[in-house]
């Protein structure tokens, strides 16, 4: 790896980012400004520059012209303004005058001021000098891409069924309320291939236990679900439940696997479950043994997992909560002004996820104690490592899907990750895309967004724009919270389209899958800008809400209320493509250049590019009854470059 330097500054914490070890150069890259004892780097960039990478942001493609902070954050309001997500992915492609990658390797947080403060300066700052720092070489962003992905090892592969669509809510309570699902479904002829079981189906939210009362014989139920072609996917927490006879709690107590306070006590705050422990994950031992924990219910028939609440996520500690309890009953009775009532408002917002919290947290990484913050952005990562270590032992022969909402550098060896709590809001869907190709950088090859909106209620018309973007999205899962309207998409007026638009998916799960694992093989990118492969169009260059998806296709689906179509911009002469359903589809040659496609709500459009074939399938309910005999290839040109390479599972 010639074109990658390593440098250490300070004395780093192991993070386990990246696979191959590199020796050290001496000398600080000269490109770069170092300053404040080299906890901030600096570089000039030039008027063209466009920096690319950050993984799970929000804003734009090209990430100029904002600040953000790469922290694990528990924050369901995405708005353009917020600097940080649930995923934590400090790497960057500076493109223009010079084109070059940097990787932060620090396990708390970064702050990547891209002409913020200054208009032309990217100014870097590390929370403290401890890092190892990773300057990428290469003639392009692609090959920046694929060096530093080698750096970090390969993506995890996900099952071939976790292509298929996947429905979710928070507040499916009992087996019979998932058998509703299923057949809302199946009744009205639309694919599926699982269901989601959030919190609801615990017992009091304790991890690895199943509610006795509101799903009985789980078991059976499982199996119920299989043979119905439905895999059914809990939701792990990270928080486990501080109670005396429940043995999972009892047994990391006894055995000292949990993360302590200042004085070597069990730290102690709540979410879900009310006060919680929280396990170890950099202790070998302890991660070892909640890791096996997930053996109970894949005993059970289950072969899918989603770990949540792993920035940790934190409601309140008993201190916080003391705290500003103080501070409120300071105020009783009294006449308070207005500055007063704003700090009272932002004492009680600020119970959560508190800086106060994660100081007072101390992990014990095989020896060394450790405060949690110095090391926060590793807490998901390890969560899911964990499992992904322990499913090789537990079902060697199975391939489980897992994913995960916080993550650093790393994780994507060991899972995939979704977006987090989004909001039914159109801007979201425009983020959903934006967001592919960043996180394709980092090695989340397996992502996608909680489709239609976590937050908020939907409409019928953003459901189905949503959806005509989620067709492309590896992990294509409707997901939303509890109390907001209801968005399986059999519950839409327009039952027929939303029919159509999701056999769409299964018409392309062949190709989509392919491309995933080539991706996954080659240390590829899935979605690409259309910058990283035309780099001499400047059009191209300024395109924001198109991609590049695999080798054959050019997506640029409709984000916006009340639209009849969209401005589409074709970097080369290219076959429209307009799917009306699996089956249904037509094709018309458009030149280079700038067009208005009519797009009503009814279609999928894709371009196919020069001399590439495009392989449909005639859909299936579920992916295992896809039948690749039934594949036909929409071709661009009778003379393809070469014969496409189909990978099935
Ligand atoms: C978190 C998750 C969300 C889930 C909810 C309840 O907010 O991000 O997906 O539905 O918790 O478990």
């Amino acid at each position: 790896m010639d074109n990658i330097k390593k440098y250490i500054i300070g004395k780093p914490f192991e993070t386990n980012a990246v696979i191959e070890r590199l020796s050290v150069s001496e000398e600080l890259p000269s490109r770069i400004e170092f300053s404040s004892d080299k906890g901030v780097l600096k570089y000039e960039m030039g008027k063209e520059d466009r920096i690319y990478g950050l993984g799970e942001a929000v804003r734009g493609i090209n990430k100029r012209g904002w600040i953000y902070e790469t922290y694990c954050s528990d924050d369901p309001m995405h708005t353009e303004t917020k600097r940080s997500l649930y995923g934590a992915h400090p790497f960057i492609v500076v493109d223009g005058r010079e084109t070059f990658g940097l990787f932060v390797d620090y396990p708390d947080k970064v702050t990547f001021d891209i002409g913020y403060s200054d208009i032309d300066i990217l100014e870097i700052t590390v929370k403290s000098p401890n890092y190892c720092l990773y300057v990428i070489e290469g003639e392009t962003p692609l090959d920046i891409v694929r060096s530093f992905r080698r750096l970090i090892g390969k993506s995890y592969i996900a099952p071939y069924w976790a292509f298929g669509f996947q429905q979710s809510r928070w507040s499916y309570y009992t087996s019979d309320d998932v058998q509703k699902i299923i057949d809302g479904y199946r009744n009205n002829d639309m694919p599926l291939d699982a269901v989601y079981l959030d919190i609801d189906y615990m017992d009091s939210f304790k991890d690895f236990t199943v509610s006795e009362e509101r799903f009985p014989d789980f078991e059976k139920f499982v199996e119920k679900a299989k043979q119905q072609h439905i895999h059914l996917v809990p939701i792990i927490d990270a928080g486990v439940k501080i109670e005396e006879d429940y043995g999972i709690y009892t047994e990391g107590r006894d055995n000292g696997y949990f993360c302590k306070d200042k004085d070597g006590n069990d730290f102690v705050a709540a979410v879900w479950p009310g006060k919680v422990c929280f396990p170890d994950f950099l202790n070998r031992e302890a991660s070892h043994w909640f890791g096996m924990k997930y053996k109970t219910l894949i005993d059970k028939g289950i072969d899918g997992f989603w770990n949540d609440m792993n920035e940790p996520a934190i409601f309140y500690s008993e201190e916080g909560l003391e705290k500003a309890l103080d501070k409120i009953s300071e105020y009783k009775g009294k006449n308070i002004g207005i500055y007063d009532y704003f700090g009272l408002k932002d004492t009680v917002l600020g119970l959560s996820n508190s800086f106060d919290d994660y100081s007072s947290m101390y992990h014990n990484a095989d020896g060394e104690i450790v405060c949690h913050n110095g090391v926060h952005n590793l807490y998901g990562f390890n969560m899911t490592k964990s499992a992904s270590e322990a499913f090789k032992q537990i079902a060697p022969d199975k391939n489980i899907l897992l994913f995960s909402r916080a993550s650093y550098i790393g994780m994507h060896r060991y899972g995939g990750i979704w977006t987090g709590d989004n909001q039914s809001w159109w801007s979201h869907i425009k983020l959903n895309l934006q967001m592919l190709p960043s996180l394709n950088m980092c090695g989340y090859l397996y992502t996608g967004a909680d489709l239609v909106g976590f937050g908020d209620n939907s409409t019928e018309e953003l459901a189905l724009r949503w959806l005509a973007l989620g067709v492309f999205n590896p992990l294509m899962r409707n997901h939303s919270a509890l109390g907001t309207k209801d968005q399986e998409f059999f519950r839409y007026k327009n039952k027929g389209i939303f029919r159509n638009l999701l056999k769409i998916r299964y018409a392309l799960i062949p190709y989509l899958y392919s491309e995933y694992r080539k991706a996954v093989e080659n240390d590829d990118m899935m979605f690409k800008p259309l910058a990283f492969e035309y780099r001499d169009d400047k059009y191209a260059k300024a395109v924001e809400d198109q991609l590049l998806l695999g080798e054959s296709l050019m997506i640029a689906p409709v984000y916006e209320p009340n639209a009849i179509g969209r401005y589409v911009y074709l970097p080369e002469d290219m076959l429209m493509v307009r799917f009306k359903s699996d089956c249904e589809y037509e094709c018309e040659k458009k030149i280079k250049g700038h067009h208005f496609i009519e797009i009503p709500v009814t279609d999928v459009v894709v371009f196919v590019r020069k001399g590439r074939e495009l392989p449909i399938v005639k859909a299936g309910m579920y992916t295992d009854e896809i039948d690749l005999a039934t594949i036909k290839y929409i071709r661009n040109k009778d003379d393809v470059i070469s014969a496409y390479e189909l990978i099935t599972e």
